[in-house]
């Protein structure tokens, strides 16, 4: 039986010809070669690299291209990349004029989808998924504009004119650039923001088949083009189940704050699951020990609060990760900080307000996705998505005409 009383039988099993699985926990759709994970090890690999090198070695910008090209690219491979994406990060100027349609309260996460959805109409000359130079200029345009349209997108919430990118910033930098520039001061980038920010877009770069990703190979698998796809995957992603956990988490933490810092009595809470409360950025379907990404996301979330001084959220954080992995009730369940437990309050810090922490996900995660989309698109045993259902309705009974209806 699962935590939400359903009987789990009756959630997997074969009826026929089909098998029932609500949720897919354990149906493969596709086979990949892009990420590797094992949740009982608490492992990741990206194209067989581990999480923690690459989020302490390498850049975004080069893990990107590892995951849509299959390869760490030479330093030649990865000057040209870098050098193609700062020529592609402005948008036609007409989508200036679909942005200024948007109310001004409009979610930032509705925003990047619209603005990609329309980048199908803008970018006409790049949609067949079948021709590899389409689907390569859309990868290109996708990787380079996605930030410019969350920057608008921010601006918009926040009532700013926008800022134009520079490209003499590599592509975290513009990003932070055209999010928190003012066009009358000199910028002071931050470099340990921008690392940081870097870091935390290798961490959520790919995740093999999550809820987005699944959408976006199930769209593409249609032949809908790259941005129509990808379009998909951020509406997927905006979902609280799925990238809304870290401000979730900021919610907890506050409202522990608010309630007097007692831990212990918030812990008593969670585990008489009282009032339905959860611990917040805690639990993983996948992962059934430490989330790799997590105990990187946890260093880099100390040295980026301690530096501002005393946190009291993350001296919260910090005391509920400690006594939750002492108690039997979550080591019994195998539930340990997933990566959202600590990227709420590093996003806070660096001035995004909450519903900024979703499109951060979907800047980090547009590399998987696009990977993702191009190995299905470039794999022969591709057929479209197309589940099936055990049929649970009525049977078979004749029409009445809506007179003779009681
Ligand atoms: N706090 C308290 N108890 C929990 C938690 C939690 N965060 N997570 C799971 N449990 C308990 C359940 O109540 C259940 O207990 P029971 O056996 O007494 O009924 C048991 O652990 C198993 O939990 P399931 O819900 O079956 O685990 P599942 O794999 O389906 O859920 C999930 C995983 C949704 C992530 C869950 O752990 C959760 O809700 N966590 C909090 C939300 C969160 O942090 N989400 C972010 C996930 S990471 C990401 O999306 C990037």
């Amino acid at each position: 039986e699962g935590n939400n009383g359903l009987d789990i039988s009756a959630l997997l099993k074969t009826t026929g010809d089909v098998t029932l699985d609500v949720g897919f926990v354990n149906t493969a759709s596709c086979q990949s070669e892009i990420t590797y994970i094992d949740g009982g090890e608490g492992i990741l690999r990206y194209r067989g690299y581990p999480i923690d090198e690459l989020a302490k070695q390498s850049t975004f910008l080069e893990t990107s291209y590892l995951l849509i090209y299959g390869h760490l690219p030479s330093a030649t491979e990865l000057e040209e990349f870098d050098g193609r994406l700062r020529r592609h990060t402005l948008l036609v100027e007409d989508m200036k004029n679909f942005f200024d349609g948007f109310p001004r309260d409009a979610h930032p996460m509705s925003v990047l989808s619209s603005g990609v959805s329309a980048m199908g109409t803008f970018y006409q000359d790049s949609l067949d998924p079948h021709d590899p130079e389409a689907v390569e200029i859309s990868t290109i345009r996708l990787m380079a504009k996605l930030p410019t349209i969350a920057a608008y997108a921010f601006r918009k919430s926040q009532g700013q004119s926008i800022l134009y990118p520079n490209n003499d910033y590599n592509l975290v930098e513009n990003f932070l650039w055209m999010t928190f520039g003012q066009p009358t001061e000199k910028y002071e980038l931050d470099p340990l923001v921008a690392r940081a920010l870097d870091q935390l877009f290798i961490l959520h770069a790919d995740h093999e088949q999550n809820c987005s990703t699944s959408t976006v190979r199930l769209v593409g698998s249609s032949e809908a083009n790259l941005f129509n796809s990808i379009s998909a995957g951020i509406h997927a992603l905006s979902g609280p189940l799925h990238g809304g956990a870290n401000s979730a988490v900021l919610a907890m933490l506050e409202q522990i704050k608010a309630d007097g810092g007692d831990v212990g009595e918030f812990v008593r809470k969670v585990k008489d699951k009282e009032d339905g409360v959860k611990l917040m950025g805690f639990g993983h379907r996948v992962y059934k020990n430490y989330d790799p990404r997590a105990a990187i996301v946890k260093e880099t979330a100390h040295e980026m609060l301690e530096k501002a001084g005393d946190n009291p959220l993350l001296q919260l954080a910090a005391e509920l990760e400690q006594k939750a992995l002492e108690d039997d009730y979550f080591v019994e369940r195998k539930l340990y900080p997933n990566v959202d437990f600590y990227t709420g309050l590093i996003y806070e810090s660096m001035g995004f307000p909450t519903d900024m922490f979703t499109v951060l996900f979907a800047i980090g995660r547009l590399p998987g996705w696009i990977a993702q989309y191009r190995e299905m698109i470039n794999d022969p045993a591709t057929k479209i998505g197309r589940p099936r259902q055990v049929y649970v309705g009525e049977g078979e009974r004749s029409y009445v005409p809506v007179d003779q209806r009681g």
